[in-house]
């Protein structure tokens, strides 16, 4: 029995990676018979795609040149195992080039910023390039997008609770959010869906101030669901909160995914792994009882599949053993109690 099979008839598992790992032949193994869906953990970031060389040598203002290179690489590798991908991301304030907003693209932080009407012209060329590459050359592989991610920060106190710091609210303010779901709704395929997508999104402040965006969007049929990123911590979030968001999101008439599934267990806690077990169980139990509800969950995907590959440990600043597989590649007792779940 693996994740994918017991889950066959409830919903996708995924996993996001990095090349270093994948493609290692154990890597490669494990992937192929745990999981059904697939994000890249960072190749596919504006960062990783956009070449500040090749754009500036281009002279053209308005369109970035892309490097495909890794991309195609990895959904070309998904392909071949018939793993459907999640595409992360198009637009988000992290690991986008401080240049992609700097007129001449220049990469001076103090430089002037683009005017908000140039942002719009490359907001609609870098989704138009990204999803016609990606359809074109590998159609049916990616079944939805990340169209925007973190949007939204309370802490920062804007109105409409919108994270003031990304430049993309800086330049646009929070008409960025439906520019960027209008062009990708004009480039998308007709079977893929959109997703906003974000952290801590079963926090009341923050879960009203999305809901919020949520239906503006959804008021022009721009949005198709809500993807909750789902990175907790041993304590936190009572998984019936995390519950309770996730049906309001539900409520609303979108889908929804659990997009970066990981909990933080400090390697040093005192039977942490058998805590860590209960809490992934309780979690499963609770999605496995939604979706036979009629929920329309549609994925959940964890960030990493070992130990070793999770971000966490640089995140949290200490060590972290939040996955269902240890470093040697072995199911841990989290493993068991998320299959348990699904009986
Ligand atoms: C993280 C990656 O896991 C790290 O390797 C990278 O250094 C920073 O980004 N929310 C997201 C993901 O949407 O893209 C982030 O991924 C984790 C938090």
């Amino acid at each position: 029995m693996s994740l994918k099979d017991a889950y066959r008839d409830l919903f996708p598992i995924g996993a996001a990676i990095a090349p270093m790992w994948a493609y290692k032949p154990e890597f490669d193994t494990l992937i192929t018979s745990e999981f059904s869906s697939l994000t890249a953990e960072n190749i596919m970031k504006p960062m990783m795609i956009m070449d500040h060389d090749a754009t500036i040598a281009s002279g053209d203002p308005v369109n970035t040149v892309q490097n495909f290179a890794e991309t195609d690489k990895m959904l070309s590798w998904a392909k071949e195992r018939g793993i459907r991908m999640r595409f992360h991301v198009l637009v988000w304030h992290g690991q986008t080039p401080w240049w992609f907003f700097k007129e001449n693209w220049s990469d001076d932080k103090d430089a002037p910023d683009a005017s908000p009407e140039l942002m719009l012209k490359r907001m609609e060329a870098w989704i138009r390039d990204v999803m016609t590459h990606v359809n074109t050359s590998f159609p049916g592989v990616v079944y939805c997008w990340d169209v925007v991610n973190e949007a939204i920060e309370p802490e920062h106190g804007a109105p409409g609770l919108f994270r003031t710091k990304s430049p993309w609210y800086h330049i646009l303010g929070e008409e960025f959010v439906p520019a960027a779901f209008r062009f990708a709704r004009r480039y998308q395929a007709p079977d893929q869906q959109l997703y906003y997508n974000d952290f801590n999104s079963f926090q009341p402040d923050k879960q009203e101030a999305i809901i919020a965006v949520l239906k503006k969007l959804q008021a022009e049929d721009l949005v198709d669901g809500m993807g909750m990123q789902g990175h907790l911590q041993m304590q936190w979030p009572a998984i019936a909160d995390f519950e309770k968001a996730a049906r309001a999101y539900a409520a609303l008439g979108l889908s929804l995914q659990v997009t970066e599934l990981d909990i933080h267990c400090p390697t040093a806690l005192e039977n942490g792994q058998a805590l860590l077990a209960d809490r992934y169980g309780e979690l499963f139990s609770t999605l496995v009882r939604m979706k036979r509800d009629g929920i329309d969950l549609r994925s959940v995907t964890f960030w990493g599949v070992t130990d070793r590959t999770s971000w966490l440990t640089g995140f949290r600043r200490e060590g972290s053993s939040p996955m269902l597989f240890d470093d040697t590649l072995s199911p841990k007792a989290a493993y068991n109690a998320v299959i348990d779940a699904a009986r």
